[in-house]
Protein backbone atom coordinates (compact mmCIF):
# COMPACT_ATOMS: atom_id res chain seq x y z
CA UNK A 1 0.00 0.00 0.00
CA UNK A 2 2.83 2.75 0.93
CA UNK A 3 6.42 1.98 -0.43
CA UNK A 4 9.18 4.44 0.85
CA UNK A 5 12.05 4.86 -1.81
CA UNK A 6 15.26 5.92 -0.39
CA UNK A 7 13.73 9.45 0.80
CA UNK A 8 15.41 12.46 1.24
CA UNK A 9 14.76 15.80 2.60
CA UNK A 10 16.43 18.65 3.51
CA UNK A 11 15.63 21.63 5.96
CA UNK A 12 18.39 24.31 4.23
CA UNK A 13 21.03 22.55 4.78
CA UNK A 14 20.32 19.99 7.69
CA UNK A 15 19.67 16.44 5.53
CA UNK A 16 16.41 15.64 7.70
CA UNK A 17 15.36 12.30 6.39
CA UNK A 18 18.57 10.29 4.85
CA UNK A 19 17.63 7.12 2.43
CA UNK A 20 14.05 5.85 4.03
CA UNK A 21 13.29 2.41 2.56
CA UNK A 22 10.10 1.36 4.01
CA UNK A 23 7.05 -1.08 2.82
CA UNK A 24 3.76 -0.88 4.43
CA UNK A 25 1.14 -3.19 3.63
CA UNK A 26 -2.58 -2.60 3.39
CA UNK A 27 -4.18 -3.25 6.81
CA UNK A 28 -0.99 -2.93 8.54
CA UNK A 29 -0.68 -0.83 11.85
CA UNK A 30 3.20 0.34 12.15
CA UNK A 31 4.61 2.54 14.62
CA UNK A 32 7.69 4.83 13.97
CA UNK A 33 9.99 5.26 17.33
CA UNK A 34 12.82 7.37 17.82
CA UNK A 35 14.01 10.52 19.71
CA UNK A 36 12.90 14.29 19.18
CA UNK A 37 13.93 15.81 16.04
CA UNK A 38 15.08 12.62 14.14
CA UNK A 39 12.52 13.41 11.45
CA UNK A 40 9.54 11.39 12.61
CA UNK A 41 7.03 14.08 11.91
CA UNK A 42 8.81 14.93 8.25
CA UNK A 43 8.60 11.56 7.28
CA UNK A 44 4.16 11.33 8.44
CA UNK A 45 4.35 14.09 6.58
CA UNK A 46 5.71 13.02 3.17
CA UNK A 47 3.56 10.13 3.42
CA UNK A 48 0.60 11.63 3.90
CA UNK A 49 1.21 14.58 0.82
CA UNK A 50 1.43 17.35 3.09
CA UNK A 51 5.41 17.86 1.68
CA UNK A 52 7.76 16.00 -1.08
CA UNK A 53 10.50 14.59 -0.90
CA UNK A 54 13.71 16.24 -2.72
CA UNK A 55 15.07 12.69 -3.92
CA UNK A 56 13.37 9.15 -3.58
CA UNK A 57 9.83 8.40 -4.03
CA UNK A 58 6.55 8.47 -2.26
CA UNK A 59 4.42 5.06 -4.09
CA UNK A 60 0.76 4.96 -2.75
CA UNK A 61 -1.41 2.21 -4.24
CA UNK A 62 1.13 2.12 -7.30
CA UNK A 63 1.18 5.87 -7.85
CA UNK A 64 3.94 8.05 -7.11
CA UNK A 65 2.53 10.82 -5.39
CA UNK A 66 6.42 12.85 -5.18
CA UNK A 67 5.47 13.25 -9.34
CA UNK A 68 1.51 14.53 -8.68
CA UNK A 69 1.20 18.99 -9.25
CA UNK A 70 -0.38 20.56 -6.20
CA UNK A 71 -3.83 20.17 -6.81
CA UNK A 72 -3.99 16.56 -7.11
CA UNK A 73 -1.75 15.94 -4.14
CA UNK A 74 -4.89 17.94 -2.19
CA UNK A 75 -7.20 15.71 -3.91
CA UNK A 76 -5.11 12.85 -2.12
CA UNK A 77 -5.05 13.76 1.12
CA UNK A 78 -8.56 14.88 0.61
CA UNK A 79 -9.69 11.28 -0.23
CA UNK A 80 -7.33 8.85 0.84
CA UNK A 81 -5.27 10.34 4.44
CA UNK A 82 -7.05 11.20 7.88
CA UNK A 83 -4.81 13.03 10.20
CA UNK A 84 -4.61 12.70 13.84
CA UNK A 85 -2.33 15.39 15.41
CA UNK A 86 -0.43 16.08 18.95
CA UNK A 87 -2.42 19.36 19.32
CA UNK A 88 -5.67 18.44 18.23
CA UNK A 89 -5.60 20.72 15.21
CA UNK A 90 -9.52 21.38 15.28
CA UNK A 91 -10.75 24.49 13.66
CA UNK A 92 -11.30 26.66 16.80
CA UNK A 93 -14.22 28.88 15.76
CA UNK A 94 -16.50 26.37 14.38
CA UNK A 95 -18.67 23.94 16.36
CA UNK A 96 -17.50 19.88 16.99
CA UNK A 97 -20.34 18.98 14.45
CA UNK A 98 -18.82 21.20 11.96
CA UNK A 99 -15.17 20.17 12.49
CA UNK A 100 -16.51 16.26 12.03
CA UNK A 101 -18.01 17.17 9.27
CA UNK A 102 -15.73 19.54 7.37
CA UNK A 103 -13.86 16.33 5.27
CA UNK A 104 -17.13 15.59 3.91
CA UNK A 105 -17.94 19.14 3.16
CA UNK A 106 -14.54 19.12 1.15
CA UNK A 107 -15.17 16.06 -0.48
CA UNK A 108 -18.76 17.27 -1.55
CA UNK A 109 -20.27 14.35 0.22
CA UNK A 110 -22.31 16.10 3.59
CA UNK A 111 -23.60 13.44 5.41
CA UNK A 112 -25.50 14.68 8.65
CA UNK A 113 -26.36 11.00 9.80
CA UNK A 114 -22.99 9.73 9.37
CA UNK A 115 -21.83 13.11 11.48
CA UNK A 116 -24.49 12.31 14.17
CA UNK A 117 -23.16 8.43 14.03
CA UNK A 118 -19.36 9.14 15.22
CA UNK A 119 -20.64 11.71 17.71
CA UNK A 120 -22.89 8.83 19.97
CA UNK A 121 -20.45 6.35 19.01
CA UNK A 122 -17.12 8.94 20.28
CA UNK A 123 -19.28 9.68 23.71
CA UNK A 124 -19.66 12.91 22.25
CA UNK A 125 -23.63 13.27 22.14
CA UNK A 126 -24.87 16.58 23.77
CA UNK A 127 -21.32 18.08 22.65
CA UNK A 128 -22.18 18.66 18.47
CA UNK A 129 -23.39 22.48 19.48
CA UNK A 130 -19.93 23.44 21.36
CA UNK A 131 -16.20 24.99 20.21
CA UNK A 132 -13.44 23.14 20.64
CA UNK A 133 -12.22 25.19 23.67
CA UNK A 134 -15.02 24.28 25.91
CA UNK A 135 -13.43 20.44 25.34
CA UNK A 136 -11.24 18.79 27.37
CA UNK A 137 -8.08 17.59 25.98
CA UNK A 138 -9.75 14.00 25.36
CA UNK A 139 -12.93 14.89 24.08
CA UNK A 140 -10.75 17.55 21.76
CA UNK A 141 -8.89 14.31 20.47
CA UNK A 142 -11.76 12.17 19.95
CA UNK A 143 -13.69 15.02 17.89
CA UNK A 144 -9.97 14.96 15.70
CA UNK A 145 -10.25 11.27 15.45
CA UNK A 146 -13.68 11.27 14.15
CA UNK A 147 -12.54 14.09 11.95
CA UNK A 148 -9.94 12.06 10.26
CA UNK A 149 -12.12 8.88 9.64
CA UNK A 150 -15.32 10.05 9.10
CA UNK A 151 -14.71 10.12 5.16
CA UNK A 152 -13.70 6.66 5.23
CA UNK A 153 -9.87 7.39 4.11
CA UNK A 154 -7.78 4.12 3.51
CA UNK A 155 -4.57 5.51 5.40
CA UNK A 156 -4.56 6.87 8.61
CA UNK A 157 -1.81 8.79 10.32
CA UNK A 158 -1.49 9.97 13.82
CA UNK A 159 1.56 11.96 15.19
CA UNK A 160 1.91 11.96 19.04
CA UNK A 161 -1.77 11.18 19.35
CA UNK A 162 -1.90 10.63 23.14
CA UNK A 163 1.65 13.31 23.71
CA UNK A 164 -0.57 16.04 25.21
CA UNK A 165 -2.99 13.59 27.37
CA UNK A 166 -2.62 11.78 30.46
CA UNK A 167 -1.64 8.40 30.46
CA UNK A 168 -5.22 7.42 31.30
CA UNK A 169 -6.88 9.41 28.45
CA UNK A 170 -3.84 8.45 26.56
CA UNK A 171 -4.93 4.43 26.89
CA UNK A 172 -8.24 5.07 26.21
CA UNK A 173 -7.68 7.19 22.87
CA UNK A 174 -5.03 4.47 21.60
CA UNK A 175 -8.13 1.75 22.17
CA UNK A 176 -10.54 4.22 19.89
CA UNK A 177 -8.13 4.29 17.60
CA UNK A 178 -7.24 0.93 17.28
CA UNK A 179 -10.89 -0.45 17.61
CA UNK A 180 -12.38 2.06 14.63
CA UNK A 181 -9.03 1.31 12.27
CA UNK A 182 -9.37 -2.26 12.69
CA UNK A 183 -12.90 -3.05 12.18
CA UNK A 184 -12.22 -1.05 8.78
CA UNK A 185 -8.75 -2.42 8.20
CA UNK A 186 -7.61 0.84 7.94
CA UNK A 187 -3.20 0.91 7.43
CA UNK A 188 -2.47 2.78 10.36
CA UNK A 189 1.02 4.55 10.65
CA UNK A 190 1.64 5.87 14.68
CA UNK A 191 4.61 8.02 15.64
CA UNK A 192 5.44 7.83 19.27
CA UNK A 193 8.43 8.05 21.47
CA UNK A 194 6.57 5.95 23.99
CA UNK A 195 6.99 2.55 24.30
CA UNK A 196 3.81 1.19 25.42
CA UNK A 197 1.73 3.17 23.15
CA UNK A 198 4.37 1.74 20.18
CA UNK A 199 2.95 -1.45 21.43
CA UNK A 200 -0.13 -1.16 19.76
CA UNK A 201 0.83 -1.76 16.62
CA UNK A 202 1.59 -4.89 14.55
CA UNK A 203 5.18 -3.42 14.07
CA UNK A 204 7.60 -1.04 15.11
CA UNK A 205 10.07 0.42 13.04
CA UNK A 206 12.74 2.87 14.65
CA UNK A 207 14.43 5.80 13.33
CA UNK A 208 17.59 7.45 14.21
CA UNK A 209 18.99 10.74 12.69
CA UNK A 210 16.66 10.34 9.32
CA UNK A 211 17.45 6.68 9.43
CA UNK A 212 15.41 3.52 9.79
CA UNK A 213 17.44 0.88 11.79
CA UNK A 214 15.82 -1.45 12.87
N1 LIG B 1 9.58 23.40 8.49
C1 LIG B 1 10.81 23.21 8.95
N2 LIG B 1 11.79 24.10 8.70
C2 LIG B 1 13.03 23.91 9.16
N3 LIG B 1 13.43 22.84 9.88
C3 LIG B 1 12.51 21.93 10.16
C4 LIG B 1 11.14 22.05 9.72
N4 LIG B 1 10.46 20.96 10.16
C5 LIG B 1 11.33 20.21 10.82
N5 LIG B 1 12.56 20.77 10.83
C6 LIG B 1 13.77 20.20 11.47
O1 LIG B 1 13.89 18.88 11.00
C7 LIG B 1 14.29 17.99 12.03
C8 LIG B 1 13.29 16.86 12.14
O2 LIG B 1 12.05 17.39 12.54
P1 LIG B 1 10.78 16.48 12.79
O3 LIG B 1 9.68 17.39 13.17
O4 LIG B 1 10.56 15.58 11.65
O5 LIG B 1 11.26 15.61 14.04
P2 LIG B 1 10.47 14.61 14.98
O6 LIG B 1 11.20 13.31 14.95
O7 LIG B 1 9.03 14.60 14.60
O8 LIG B 1 10.66 15.27 16.41
P3 LIG B 1 9.64 15.36 17.67
O9 LIG B 1 9.67 14.00 18.33
O10 LIG B 1 10.24 16.41 18.55
O11 LIG B 1 8.29 15.72 17.14
C9 LIG B 1 14.43 18.84 13.28
O12 LIG B 1 15.80 19.15 13.43
C10 LIG B 1 13.63 20.08 12.97
O13 LIG B 1 14.16 21.19 13.62
MG1 LIG C 1 7.33 15.25 15.51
Amino acid sequence: MIQLENIEKSYGNHKVLRGINLEIQRGEFISIMGSSGCGKSTLLNLIGGMDIPEQGRVIIDGENISAYTDENLTLFRRIKVGFIFQFFNLLPNITVFENISMPLLLNGAENNEKVRAYIQDMGLGGKENTYPYQLSGGEQQRVAIARALIHDPEIVLADEPTGSLDSETGTMIMDIIQRLTSETRKTVVLVTHESHIAAYAQRIVRMKDGMIFA
